[in-house]
């Protein structure tokens, strides 16, 4: 066992905490309020490589391992959660399910904007009636041919506005159940291709979240990523290392929240001391570090088996479970400790607590990842 992290991690490390420092903390605030999305942001994170970066150099990408994605991913949620899944949703869902399943055409064309932040890309798998149960899908993508007739609505897509390329999974044969599904990559600005309603959520709120709305969209075959009927196992799959992202974000979300607990700790006094003296706040702190650490080590580990090329379905979803609880819980107990300033927004941690949540819903509710945990479990 090796806990050390290499030179290059320590460097990918450090470029996005000083990213993250400089260039997203300031706005942030503003930026929740409005649920405005960080375009600017965004576009540096292309720049900076951390929107593709597991993305093999061949198809503009970083080429670098899961480890340092989960480093980056840690580093950035300390401070925007709204920008981290923008850059988890590109990274893990879109550029991983391409580089892994799309044919070379598809790379060409599309990955290797993707991978380099000139686009941005969407993963489109719930419905308005298919949110855990995501084999019951009910969009429809018809064999015509030469192309696929998709009709149907997708739910609270990340990046629903701000992307230009979507996977969208969606049923062509419905008597072979997941079997007969499929994932297309759906271009903005084709004909009957619609941007719904956008979400006003509770945490996340710089990220745009959106319905999308299809109908009568003419894709062509060659957009299907995979055999005819793989669409289900690629959103599994591709999920499966989404997990990873999550749980990073989560882990980030709690060690921000954490950070902050302690500084203000030391700085505020109360009954006469400072009240990190006050044994109180002391166990709440030593709790905090504790179940961060045991979170950091299961995110590490789920990154590190994906980079050996070893299963690692049960380690992303116990990663993901852990650490979304972890930063609920983290999170909450921040804003205690920083009694009614914690309660404003300026002291940053009741974004995070608001951020926090959502870190149990997607990608898998945490009653999914003990569902997939357990199926592991006697696999
Ligand atoms: N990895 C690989 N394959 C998997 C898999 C996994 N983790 N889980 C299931 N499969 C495969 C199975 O092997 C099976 O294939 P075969 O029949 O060919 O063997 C097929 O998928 C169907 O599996 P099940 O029979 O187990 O299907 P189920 O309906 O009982 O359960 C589920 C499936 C695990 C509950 C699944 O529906 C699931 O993961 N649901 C949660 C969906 C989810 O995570 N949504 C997130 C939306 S995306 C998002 O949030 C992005 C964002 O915006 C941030």
């Amino acid at each position: 066992m090796n806990f050390n992290l290499s030179e290059e991690h320590l460097a990918v490390q450090e470029a996005a905490r000083s990213f993250a420092q400089n260039e997203l903390l300031p706005g942030i605030v503003e930026r929740d309020n409005e649920a405005r999305f960080p375009a600017e942001q965004v576009k540096r994170m292309g720049e900076l490589g951390f929107m593709g970066m597991m993305v093999s150099p061949e198809y503009g990408g970083g080429g670098m391992d899961a480890v340092s994605y989960v480093l980056a991913m840690e580093e950035i949620s300390k401070i925007d959660a709204s920008a981290s899944v923008v850059m988890s949703v590109n990274n893990s869902l879109v550029c991983y399910g391409l580089e892994a399943y799309g044919t070379e055409e598809q790379k060409q064309k599309y990955l290797t904007k993707l991978a380099s932040g000139q686009v941005i890309g969407a993963f489109c798998l719930s419905e308005p009636e298919a949110g855990s149960d995501a084999t019951s899908q009910a969009t429809t993508a018809e064999d015509e041919g030469d192309y696929y007739l998709l009709n149907g609505t997708k739910n609270w897509i990340t990046n629903g506005n701000s992307s230009s390329v979507c996977l969208v999974i969606a049923q062509t044969d419905r008597e072979k159940k997941h079997r007969g599904i499929n994932c297309l990559i759906v271009e903005k600005g084709t004909p009957g291709f619609v941007v719904g309603k956008k979400e006003d959520k509770m945490g996340i709120r710089a990220s745009d979240t959106h319905s999308l709305l299809f109908t009568d969209v003419k894709v062509p075959k060659e957009n299907r990523v995979g055999e005819d009927g793989f669409g289900f196992k690629f959103a599994m799959s591709t999920l499966n290392g989404g997990r990873i992202g999550i749980a990073a974000q989560a882990l980030g979300i709690a060690a921000g929240a954490y950070e902050l607990a302690l500084k203000y700790s030391q700085e505020r006094k109360a009954f006469g001391k400072q009240i990190f003296d006050h044994q109180a706040i002391q166990f709440k702190l030593a709790e905090m570090a504790t179940k961060i650490e045991a979170a950091r080590l299961l995110v590490y580990k789920a990154a590190r088996l994906k980079d050996e090329h070893k299963d690692y379905v049960q380690a992303a979803a116990m990663a993901k479970l852990f650490a979304s609880e972890v930063a609920m819980w983290t999170t909450t107990e921040a804003v205690q400790i920083h009694g009614g300033y914690g309660y404003v927004k300026e002291f940053h941690v009741e974004r995070l607590m608001r951020d926090a949540k959502i870190t149990q819903i997607y990608e898998g509710t945490s009653e999914i990842q003990k569902l997939v945990i357990a199926r592991e479990l006697v696999r």
